[in-house]
């Protein structure tokens, strides 16, 4: 595991249970209902970066769809599993994602790509684009400006790191994707920015 991930992992180990506390459950619910209306009932969707399982993993099992959500966490997954039993949550690094070609109906990755150093972003979209099925859809977040570095999260060193959003957008679309939407959208005070895309 690379120095970044040891970071982020150990910090969520830490602030588990208070980082989960203090989220807004229910901010980009409009977001989650927009993406299930894109899937098929019995879609099956990798929550990337899942954390707690609520408000995504929930969102979607409670529609029928099947979740299974990765994370590097264990405290985080912990937290999933008993929040949302009927999902499958196991632990894995984005950087290193372990499914076959063609995996899945859909991805959510949102609120965790800014963990990562953006230098892996490129490369983990085109992942995205291989798991998913011709046809899938993917929902991601990302920040508003390009940043990278380290700053105090709920009292321990937490990693962050962002492209632009025009950056962020190209290199979604040279990883295959065609753009349902993108935009920054305001959530629970906070600024994101936001693309649904489409493997053709
Ligand atoms: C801010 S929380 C958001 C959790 C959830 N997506 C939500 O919306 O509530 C970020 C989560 O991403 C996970 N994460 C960060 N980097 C990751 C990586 N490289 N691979 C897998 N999970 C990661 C963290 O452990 C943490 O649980």
């Amino acid at each position: 595991m690379n120095e970044i991930s040891k970071i982020v992992e150990q910090g969520y180990n830490r602030i588990a249970e208070d980082y989960y506390s203090h989220r807004n459950l229910n901010k980009f619910n409009n977001e989650l209902a927009e993406f299930a209306s894109l899937l098929s009932i019995d879609a099956h969707v990798l929550d990337v970066g899942c954390g707690a399982g609520i408000p995504t993993a929930k969102f979607l099992t409670e529609r029928g769809i099947k979740v299974t959500g990765i994370d590097l966490s264990e405290k985080m997954l912990s937290l999933a599993r008993k929040n949302v039993p009927s999902a499958e949550f196991i632990k894995m690094d984005m950087n290193k994602l372990e499914f076959n070609e063609s995996t899945f109906d859909g991805i959510v990755s949102v609120y965790s790509l800014f963990h990562v150093p953006k230098e892996k972003h490129s490369e983990i979209f085109k992942k995205f684009y291989k798991i998913l099925k011709p046809g899938g859809n993917l929902l991601i977040n990302t920040g508003v400006s390009e940043s990278e570095g380290t700053s105090n999260f709920f009292g321990v060193p937490m990693f962050w790191s962002n492209f632009s959003p025009k950056t962020t957008l190209n290199l979604v679309k040279e990883a295959g994707f065609s753009i349902i939407f993108e935009g920054v959208l305001e959530r629970g005070g906070e600024l994101q920015y936001w693309i649904y895309g489409k493997k053709n």
